[in-house]
């Protein structure tokens, strides 16, 4: 299967406005010009790729991850799982998927983090994993506490894994973030309130998923991903000509 090819143009209708005073550093760190669009070149329709070589068996497992298995981290136990696909619903085999997150207390580990609640000495906070040839992916974690930051007053941030998916090309590269079904912060939060389309919100929220859940050790969550897709012919989910 090709994976090459330009890219389907952005549907900048329904990304967010990168200007948004509700969201405070939005206004110093978004364009002062309006957008160029330019068709892609090979810079952009080519990327790296990443051989199982670079994953390790505890890598998509953050519960023991950070102690090299010694010791599990505190929270409560999820599974978080979907699939990779492009926007012509073809899955995206062997793409590297990166998460960070807070613990259950809300804390990241970094040295700029300073809220009250402790490290966990057991946890890490970030993982990576590839998806298979069906583009499908897992990991094993805590679920990540709320956290206030300062922004205008007293907001918090909802529950949220940060993902980084590379796809095959730099023009595919998504970073964004899941949230949990569920939480009466997603509502409140300003940088959720910078998409303005509820539909699109929905995406990032991922329902629980008792199927995948394992009785007496974890809850599971679902959550799909669509990168951009190439702008090829497809006939019944296949390259035409193919
Ligand atoms: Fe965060």
């Amino acid at each position: 299967m090709s994976d090459l090819g330009a890219l389907i143009p952005r549907n900048r209708e329904i990304h967010p406005d990168p200007y948004d005073p509700g969201y405070k550093t939005s206004v110093t760190r978004s364009p002062n010009l309006p957008l160029l669009s330019m068709e892609s070149t090979p810079s952009e329709e080519t990327g790296p790729r990443f051989g199982h070589g670079l994953i390790g068996p505890l890598d998509n497992n953050l519960i023991l991850n950070f102690t090299r298995g010694e010791s599990p981290a505190v929270g409560e136990r999820i599974l978080v799982h979907g699939r990779v696909l492009d926007e012509n619903a073809r899955p995206v085999p062997n793409t590297l998927v990166e998460i960070w997150q807070a613990n259950a207390g809300g804390r990241y580990r970094h040295k700029k983090d300073n809220y009250l609640a402790p490290l966990d000495p057991n946890f890490g906070g970030c993982g990576r994993t590839l998806t298979d040839e069906r583009g499908t992916y897992q990991f094993l974690t805590i679920r990540p506490g709320a956290y206030p930051w300062p922004n205008r007053g007293n907001d918090w941030r909802p529950m949220h894994i940060h993902f980084s998916i590379f796809g095959h090309s730099f023009g595919q590269r998504l970073i964004s973030q899941m949230y949990f079904e569920g939480d009466p912060l997603i509502a409140r939060c300003p940088i959720v309130k910078t998409i303005k389309d509820h539909g699109q919100i929905d995406r990032l929220v991922a329902p629980l998923d008792m199927s995948a859940a394992r009785p007496l050790d974890f809850l599971a969550y679902k959550f799909d991903i669509v990168l951009r897709g190439r702008r090829q012919t497809m006939f019944e989910n296949k390259l035409e000509g193919m």
